[in-house]
């Protein structure tokens, strides 16, 4: 599907920056990218040299999101819009071009927390991704990292950015409610034919916190069931169990990182097409599974 923008990374800055790598690396199967220009690491899951930045700092928290332009004329169409919408956007220096491994960079503060970065040229790394537990590897090529699911007191201005100044399409949505009384509304919005790059939940308050999930997609779906054992033997909270989303279609758990937010590792999300008319409402979370997983 033609696009011009890809989930190129995200960046997190973490109190135990080791006890997060490790999940990483031992449970969800991403290898060590190049390390950082300022000493921190780095990781990916696929022939990209960095798709997770990971800093230690105090926020627990989702620090930066970054979209990759698909060409030098996409990178300009999306940043007029992004001005048109009243989100100009920066020129970065060459230092962050290069903390990146980027040719080229430029950032804008966000409805959300998390600043946002466009790019051009993210790193390839020079070896073919071979990760030795995640044996079918993850699934990126023309769809980008993963994706990131945001809460937002903000909706209104978060909507306008991803819809009118990055020209993303809202996919569907879901109307639930979670606990008595306690109604959840969720969007989720792409940008090339992954279901969704980004997805915003409405909060009626803030909870200081911006991420609620990062998620990797693999290419076979054992590969999930491997992942949920490793979490599993290595005491990781589940904060969902296996279970398959509505909406997307994907088959998935949520494992609890170190820093608070939660790791869903996913297969078979649904492709989206253009133009899109699966924009519909949906009144469950999902189909069957993802009850939260009592540990002793
Ligand atoms: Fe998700």
């Amino acid at each position: 599907m033609p696009h011009q923008l890809e989930f190129a990374y995200i960046g997190v800055e973490v109190s135990d920056p080791v006890a997060l790598g490790d999940m990483l690396t031992d449970v969800v199967g991403l290898l060590h990218g190049e390390v950082a220009t300022d000493g921190s690491p780095t990781y990916r899951n696929d022939d990209r040299c960095r798709r997770v930045f990971v800093q230690e700092g105090p926020r627990d928290d989702c620090s930066v999101l970054g979209f990759e332009a698909t060409s030098d004329e996409a990178f300009e169409k999306v940043a007029a819009r992004l001005e048109t919408a009243g989100f100009a956007l920066t020129e970065g220096d060459k230092d962050l071009s290069v903390a990146r491994g980027v040719s080229r960079l430029a950032y804008a503060k966000s409805p959300w927390r998390p600043r946002f970065e466009l790019v051009q040229g993210l790193a390839r790394d020079g070896e073919p991704f071979h990760s030795p537990l995640m044996k079918g590897g993850f699934q990126t090529g023309g769809v980008g990292a993963g994706h990131v699911a945001i809460a937002v007191t903000s909706f209104e201005d978060s909507e306008r950015f991803l819809v009118d100044g990055l020209g993303m399409v809202q996919s569907d949505w879901i109307e639930t409610e979670i606990m008595d009384g306690i109604e959840l509304e969720v969007r989720f919005y792409h940008c090339n034919s992954r279901h969704h790059s980004i997805a915003l939940a409405k909060l009626p308050f803030d909870l200081g916190k911006s991420l609620h999930h990062f998620q990797v997609e693999t290419n076979e779906r054992d590969d999930v069931g491997f992942a949920f054992d490793r979490a599993w033997a290595a005491g990781f909270g589940l904060a969902n169990g296996l279970g398959l989303h509505d909406n997307e279609g994907a088959f998935s758990f949520y494992a609890t990182s170190p820093a608070g937010f939660l790791i869903e590792v996913g297969y078979g999300t649904k492709k989206v097409y253009e133009p899109w008319d699966g924009n519909r409402k949906y009144d469950r979370i999902s189909r069957w599974g993802h009850q939260p997983i009592p540990r002793p």
